[in-house]
C-alpha cells in the first residue's frame, strides 16, 4: 500500500486513493487560511489545493490542465491539484505560502510542520 508523507506524518493509504481526501482525512492543513471556508469541495475549479508532489502520481485530468494554465498557477506547472491527484505509491507532499499555494517559500513539508513564526515583544 503507497504512504503519503506531509507536514510531519506518514501514512498508509490504498492504492488509487484521492490525495485530497487523504490528506484531509489526516487533518493535514491542504489550505491557506481563507481557502479553508472557500473552495471547490474538489471539483478542480479553485485552484487552491495546490500543491508540490514527489512520488507515483496519476496523470493531470483535464480539468487539472484547464485550471493550472493561467496566472498563479502557471508559473508552477510541476505542482498539481491535490483534488485532481490519485495516489498510486509512495509520495511526499510540500505546501507553499499564498491563497492558492502558489508561492515560493514552504509552509510544510514531508518532514516538518507549518514553520512557527518567532513572537515579537511588544516595546
Ligand atoms: S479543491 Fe478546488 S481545485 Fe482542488
Amino acid at each position: 500500500m503507497p504512504m503519503i508523507t506531509a507536514e510531519g506524518k506518514t501514512f498508509e493509504v490504498a492504492e488509487g486513493s484521492n490525495l485530497r481526501e487523504a490528506l484531509l482525512e489526516q487533518d493535514i492543513n491542504l489550505y491557506s487560511a481563507g481557502a479553508k471556508v472557500f473552495n471547490c469541495r474538489g471539483h478542480g475549479t479553485c485552484g487552491t489545493c495546490f500543491i508540490g508532489v514527489e512520488g507515483s502520481v496519476s496523470e493531470p485530468t483535464e480539468e487539472e490542465t484547464k485550471r493550472t494554465i493561467f496566472h498563479p498557477h502557471f508559473a508552477h506547472r510541476e505542482r498539481r491539484l491535490a483534488c485532481q491527484v490519485k495516489v498510486m505509491g509512495n509520495v511526499s507532499i510540500t505546501k507553499f505560502e499564498g491563497y492558492f499555494g502558489d508561492g515560493e517559500d514552504s509552509i510544510w513539508t514531508p518532514d516538518r510542520g507549518p514553520v512557527e513564526l518567532p513572537s515579537i515583544p511588544l516595546p
